[in-house]
């Protein structure tokens, strides 16, 4: 029997699990490797990633998904393995990144629309006999002088739209990420600005999945939190967790099972925080959990440093960040459980 996309859905972001972003392009990881000192290539990413996902405490207890670039998809662990049954032995889901990136869009100096519609059914049929249950897309949305413009929102979110509609007659969950910049240029926001433009856009994609027939038990959202631009911070978690699910409860129907945030350029620390804060007294009527990159995976980077003698203590940090998040998804953890680690 074929899976029901709710279940898959709702699995995604069940009982305080969340979701490992693993899906960095090859340009983005080799960003990420740089800080370290390390050359990127098809071995180096395999071998961070079999650490990761050879995380057995992490991946059983805390992941429920793993977002995979295409290359990790295919791709085998020094073993022989195939990461997909890796993951699937530790009862978490394979999931793949499907658009091809953020362009610059024509006529919208300084804003861009995400590509990858084309050819996308036969390329999910293909995911899917792979092992893949569910999807990602990124919409970038800048907020500058005079910008967002209407134009380019609505762009992203027709695209953002048919991709989740292509995802769901293929059995794949669509997971609809509109990004609202925290560190993008100027980065020098509010959160109020930050506020008004998340509002803004997720009204337009809620719209256009409905226009588009997306049935929204069978998705998952990830927004970025409301927070001020990366040169501008200054609110308090309460204040962060009070606006975010404000404008969440402003735009997201109660039919949409579970929304994993973004991390966006928060601290791993803040990350937590926030989310925590969010899921500790407020009525909320779906789950809000972690879709975490850099928050789940800058401390397990900088602890392995590429050599195979600090796999351990990569795992560790790892396991540390992801059962933190897993805390703040059930709304208990407490900052004096980082220093006890
Ligand atoms: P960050 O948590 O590092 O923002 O990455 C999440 C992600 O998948 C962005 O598309």
């Amino acid at each position: 029997m074929t899976e029901r996309l709710e279940d898959i859905a709702a699995k995604m972001v069940a009982n305080g699990k969340g979701l490992l972003a693993a899906d960095e392009s090859t340009g983005t990881i080799k960003k990420r490797f740089d800080t370290i000192n390390l050359e990127s290539t098809e071995t180096s990413r395999r071998d961070y990633r079999e650490m990761l996902f050879r995380t057995d405490e992490a991946m059983t207890k805390c992941i429920s998904g793993v977002i995979l670039y295409e290359e990790t998809l295919f791709q085998k662990a020094a073993d022989g393995t195939p990461f997909v049954d890796i993951i699937k032995a530790a009862g978490s889901i394979p999931g793949i990144k499907v658009d091809t990136g953020a362009k610059p869009q024509a006529f919208f100096p300084g804003e861009t629309v995400t590509e990858g519609l084309d050819g996308l059914a036969e390329r999910l049929k293909k995911y899917y006999d792979t092992g893949a249950r569910f999807a990602k897309w990124r919409g970038v949305i800048n907020i500058g002088d005079g910008l967002p413009t209407w134009g380019s929102i609505k762009a992203d979110s027709q695209a953002l739209a048919r991709y989740a509609a292509l995802c769901q007659q293929a059995g794949i969950v669509p997971i609809v990420e509109p990004e609202v910049l925290m560190d993008g240029e100027p980065g020098t926001h509010s959160i109020d600005r930050c506020a008004e433009v998340t509002e803004w856009v997720l009204r337009t994609v809620f719209t256009d999945l409905y226009d588009a027939r997306v049935n929204l038990e069978g998705m998952v959202l990830k927004p970025n939190m409301i927070i001020d631009g990366k040169n501008a911070r200054k609110a308090s978690v309460a204040e962060v967790a009070e606006t975010t699910v404000k404008v969440l409860k402003a735009t997201v129907p109660p039919s949409v099972p579970g929304i994993a945030f973004l991390s966006g350029g928060q601290s791993s620390e803040e990350a937590t925080a926030h989310l925590s804060a969010m899921n500790s007294g407020y009525d909320l009527p779906w789950s809000l959990t972690y879709s975490y990159g850099r928050a789940l995976q800058d401390s397990a980077i900088k602890a392995w440093g590429g050599k195979p003698e600090n796999v351990a203590a990569g795992q560790r940090a790892f396991r540390h960040r992801a059962e933190m998040n897993t805390l703040a998804a059930l709304g208990n953890w407490k900052q004096e459980l980082e220093k006890a680690a």
